[in-house]
């Protein structure tokens, strides 16, 4: 099968590695070409353009940055939606909000395409490991269709229900990961300020019952203050807007998100928002 890929930054470029290395034909994009160089040594076809991708795709993937990246990327003059129709497979795995995935499924629709929103739990690693978890909305044919990929890609799938829902349950675990890091960072801003040890905190609360188990996987970040980005921090802003948003459209008073979202922000104008999320570490003890 050919199968399409727009995206590669940290996630889309590990994914789309695996798909590589399977029976499969891969046909690549990315706005910068540069990071598709080792996807393209290693046998995958270059595309100039998402039109290009959707030329000879079956089955077409995106895993991009924001809503504004998807829409662009199917829709623009060189986009891709116009092209892959012939009732073919768009599997969205980008982290969006449920609305604008309903939204695309319609624009899919209209095109004549399939779609899925199908984003994932995990990270660098777990990409780079193929353990992601796809959580899925969509039509259960679609997602049995897609289940090969899924499995190339990720060790598991959770099919949430109609469109949207999986970009839906999504946003409530990144939200969920977002306020944990914050509230965590500003635990420990107090404690040091109390005199205890970054070290003393870490590992008496790290791996203990009030700290989310994620957190091991952050201590040697905050420990060395190295935060090459695994998710990085902007994202992790733009998913708690998202969240947000999607509140606002359920009518859902989340008085914590705001807050979370406005302290992600405020460690992106100083500098952390291509760094890891957990940099929101440093931002709070003033590191
Ligand atoms: N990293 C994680 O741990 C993680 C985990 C789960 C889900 N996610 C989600 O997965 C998606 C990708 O994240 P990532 O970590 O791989 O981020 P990333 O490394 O920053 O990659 C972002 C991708 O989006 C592209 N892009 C950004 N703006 C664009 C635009 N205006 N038009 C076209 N392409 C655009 C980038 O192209 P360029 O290369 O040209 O910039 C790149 O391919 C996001 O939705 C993120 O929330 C990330």
């Amino acid at each position: 099968m050919n199968i399409g890929f727009i995206g590669l930054g940290i996630m889309g470029s590990r994914m789309a590695g695996h798909l590589l290395n399977s029976e499969h034909t891969l046909i690549v994009h990315n706005r910068t070409k540069d990071k598709a160089t080792d996807l393209i040594a290693n046998g995958a076809t270059w595309a100039d353009t998402p039109a290009e991708v959707a030329q000879d795709a079956d089955i077409l993937i995106t895993m991009l940055a924001h809503p504004e990246a998807v829409e662009a990327t199917a829709l623009c003059d060189s986009g891709f939606l116009g092209v892959l129709g012939d009732g073919k497979l768009w599997i969205d795995s980008s982290t969006v909000n449920p609305s604008f995935s309903r939204k695309m499924a319609e624009q899919a629709t209209a095109h004549n395409v399939r779609f899925l929103d199908a984003p994932v739990a995990g990270s660098k690693n777990q990409a780079q490991d193929g353990v992601l978890r796809f959580i899925i909305g969509g039509e259960a044919d679609d997602v049995e269709e897609a289940k090969p990929l899924f499995e190339i890609m990720g060790s598991g799938t959770v099919h949430v229900g109609a469109h949207g829902m999986g970009t839906s349950l999504k946003l409530v675990v990144n939200y969920l990961l977002a306020s944990a890091m914050a509230s965590f960072a500003e635990g420990m801003a107090l404690g040091e300020s109390l005199g205890v040890s970054q070290g003393m905190l870490l590992n008496v609360l790290v791996g203990g019952p009030v700290v989310p188990p994620f957190m091991a996987g952050k201590k040697a970040k905050l420990e060395s203050g190295d935060y090459d980005p695994e998710f990085p921090l902007q994202w992790m802003q733009k998913d708690v807007q998202l969240a947000t948003q999607t509140a606002y459209e359920t009518a859902v008073p989340m008085p914590l998100a705001n807050a979370t979202k406005e302290l992600y922000q405020q460690a992106i104008r100083a500098g952390h928002g291509e760094s890891d999320f957990s940099a929101i570490y440093d931002y709070m003890t003033g590191k």
